[in-house]
């Protein structure tokens, strides 16, 4: 592979709430972003979209394969965004309201936190790591690979092809109306966040 999309999903009814975790469906605009982002790569050849199991990639995904001449959108549950587990569905000042102790030890260390019930981005990692194996896999000798995730798993993956610190990882900038390039080079990997 030599070129890796990696796409957020668009605007969901939660994302408006301020709400994390979930499973809601795209707002009118984030329906608005996916068909951007169709017209943007129907010039590219994509054998393979990947997205997560949940029904905000899936629906970011399929304007785009439908776009393209032969695409398969390919689900792997090893790109689910983090389980906030007994923070499901609540609002971040909801969990800063009636769960202060998980507010601050997150933010004291947010890599290394776990959710109660549910998962942290150290934890994340090992299955992040097996889904970008998986689509590479899959993926076979194809150029450019595509994966429509969410905020904390794209984090993952930019970490995984790029290295940084992992205090920092949690904190990366993951816009839903641009989406970040990832060449690869012979003995380099260089990015570039672009918009569509
Ligand atoms: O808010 C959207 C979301 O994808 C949530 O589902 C998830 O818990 C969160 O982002 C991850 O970002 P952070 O780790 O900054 O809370």
């Amino acid at each position: 592979v030599k070129n890796l999309f990696l796409l957020r999903h668009g605007e969901t009814f939660y994302n408006l709430e301020n709400r994390i975790g979930g499973d809601s469906k795209l707002t009118d605009r984030g329906m608005a972003q996916a068909k951007a982002l169709a017209r943007h790569f129907r010039t590219l050849h994509l054998p393979y979209v990947f997205t997560s199991t949940k029904r905000r990639t899936l629906e970011t995904a399929r304007p785009i394969a439908n776009m393209q001449d032969r695409c398969e959108i390919i689900t792997l549950p090893e790109f689910d965004e983090i389980d906030a587990g007994q923070c499901d569905g609540m609002r971040y000042e909801d969990i800063r309201e009636n769960m202060p102790e998980v507010a601050r030890a997150r933010a004291a260390d947010k890599y290394n936190y776990v959710y109660p019930a549910g998962e942290g981005y150290a934890t994340l990692k090992e299955r992040v790591d097996r889904g970008i194996k998986k689509a590479l896999y899959l993926s076979g000798n194809s150029d450019n690979i595509i994966i429509v995730g969410h905020q904390a798993v794209n984090r993952m993956i930019l970490s995984h092809f790029l290295y940084r610190r992992t205090e920092d990882v949690p904190y990366i900038y993951i816009p839903q109306d641009r989406y970040f390039h990832i060449i690869s080079t012979q003995n380099k990997k260089l990015f570039e966040l672009r918009r569509y």
